[in-house]
């Protein structure tokens, strides 16, 4: 039987590339050009597979274009790249990358949030503009993060993680907001209290998003939300660009009516509203939260398990849309 041909559309650590490569016919990306979607249909002509960095729209469009493609594997755990729907009915699996990248995002919420709260990057440019002259009393003074109230909207397992850092770790009282609640045993776990999402947002000192991007969520945080916060509350984003509304957002940061802001995801990504870049109380990273090396590695090798285990006709470790594949067209994917 001849090798299925699969496509990569970045460049990935070359170990994986070569699993990949012992399995299957396959065309990479190494140099990490960008694509346009017209040159991502070009490319995928002829392939059963597809190994994503969590960007590339998988909509119908595509997917009418592209008769042979059989899985769609996201690096990533989020997903909002694919539509689901539209992929279940005509057979082809996606899947993402959950679990191995819970813990180092976490920890970079964390690192993000005691940056914002306590000044880091904005103290560091006055240091190195050689602004420094003297000790003073109120020099950066920034806002408690021990004691203080954490509020996490989004409360799944990278929610989690970071409300078990901020009660164990730092003291803090966590309140939650999720669609839908925890059980009462894993709340008490995790010291985490729910909330209704106004109520959270007037009760915490730092506001944390980890929820998925969707349409439902879109604009999660905006001029409203922000108003209601406290005005000397910090809001964090490491979940998807589009959550926060990022104009309102620098307006409330420059108004002074928010305090200050960490963001790792912004709408439009890797455009960054210009305001926001002339804010001084915002700490800005380049999507990063779960950028180690360990953790990328092991995001890249799920979805070359994915790929492998379903291409091979055993199973993908973490599929998506499994249930709702329409098996007819799944078959008739199979044997074009
Ligand atoms: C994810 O996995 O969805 C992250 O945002 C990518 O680092």
């Amino acid at each position: 039987m001849s090798q299925a041909a699969i496509l990569v559309t970045r460049a990935i650590f070359p170990d994986q590339l070569e699993r990949l490569q012992a399995q299957f016919q396959v065309e990479s990306n190494q140099q990490d050009s960008i694509w346009s979607p017209d040159e991502l249909v070009a490319r995928l002509q002829g392939k059963a597979g597809v190994f994503m960095t969590g960007v590339e729209k998988v909509d119908a469009a595509l997917l009418a274009q592209c008769p042979q493609l059989r899985i769609c594997a996201n690096m990533t755990v989020g997903y909002n790249n694919f539509d689901l729907a539209a992929m279940s009915a005509v057979g082809v699996l996606g899947t993402n990358a959950p679990d191995v990248l819970t813990e180092s995002t976490a920890d970079f919420a964390f690192a993000l949030l005691l940056a914002t709260a306590r000044r880091i990057t904005e103290s560091e440019h006055y240091l190195r503009a050689g602004l420094w002259k003297h000790w003073r009393y109120d020099l950066f003074a920034g806002a408690e993060v021990h004691g203080s109230t954490l509020g996490i909207i989004g409360m799944g397992r990278i929610g989690q993680a970071i409300a078990r850092r901020a009660a164990l770790g730092f003291g803090m009282r966590v309140v939650y907001h999720n669609r839908s609640r925890l059980s009462a045993e894993l709340e008490h776990s995790l010291h985490a209290e729910y909330l209704g999402k106004q109520a959270l947002l007037e009760t915490a000192d730092h506001v944390m998003l980890v929820l998925p991007y969707s349409a439902a969520s879109h604009h999660t945080i905006g001029a409203a939300e922000l108003a209601c916060m406290k005005p000397s509350a910090t809001l964090i984003n490491v979940a998807r660009g589009g959550i926060v509304d990022d104009a309102a957002l620098a307006q409330a940061l420059r108004a002074g009516t928010l305090a200050a802001a960490g963001l790792d995801v912004f709408e439009g990504e890797p455009a960054v509203h210009p305001d926001l870049l002339t804010v001084p109380n915002v700490v800005l990273t380049p999507h990063i939260a779960s950028a180690t090396e360990g953790t990328r590695r092991a995001m890249a090798a799920l979805a070359v398990d994915n790929l492998i285990g379903y291409l091979s006709g055993g199973a993908a470790r973490t599929p998506l849309n499994l249930a709702q594949l329409d098996t007819g067209a799944q078959a008739a994917r199979v044997a074009s």
